[in-house]
């Protein structure tokens, strides 16, 4: 391969590498991403718009991983925002969503922060799902 073919390809990598870095997400669940008091508000919620249908240990199995875990945080939310609860789809403001999934984070045993878990979808799409055992 001529040097100049080799500046080519390395230089493609790189570029490569860039776009995946941009689109990362650049945090992590176990960062502290929610406080307590929102879990508790998404607790109360629970029991009310999702338990009739759900047990908590819904969401800590290896089908709730298999669907979420790795991914930005903003899938989960998109899920559950669209289709649940299930007799009565998308529901439920924003703000509660989010309080919900900070439940099913403290569920998971992810340690709480000073910051609540935010709304949108940027803020959102920038903390992975993990499992909490890895
Ligand atoms: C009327 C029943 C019902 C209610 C109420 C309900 N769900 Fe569901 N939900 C289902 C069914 C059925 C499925 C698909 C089967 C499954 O994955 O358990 C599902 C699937 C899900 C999934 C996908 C799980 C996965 O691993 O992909 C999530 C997340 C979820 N529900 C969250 C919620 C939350 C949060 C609430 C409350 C806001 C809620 N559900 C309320 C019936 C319900």
């Amino acid at each position: 391969m001529t040097a100049k073919a080799w500046g080519l390809g390395l230089g493609a990598w790189a570029w490569v590498g860039l776009v995946l870095v941009a689109q990362a997400p650049s945090k992590s669940v176990k960062a502290g991403v929610y406080t307590a008091a929102q879990s508790d508000r998404g607790q109360v919620l629970f029991r009310s718009k999702c338990a009739s249908c759900h047990a908590p240990n819904r969401f800590t199995d290896d089908l709730f991983y298999a669907s979420f875990a790795g991914k930005p945080l903003w899938e989960m939310f998109d899920v559950i925002s669209d289709t649940m609860p299930e007799d009565n789809p998308a529901s439920m403001k924003p703000e509660e969503y989010v309080d919900v999934m900070a439940y099913l984070l403290k569920l998971n045993n992810f340690p709480t922060g000073n910051t609540e878990l935010p709304v949108g979808k940027d803020a959102l799409s920038a903390i992975v799902m993990e499992k909490p055992f890895d």
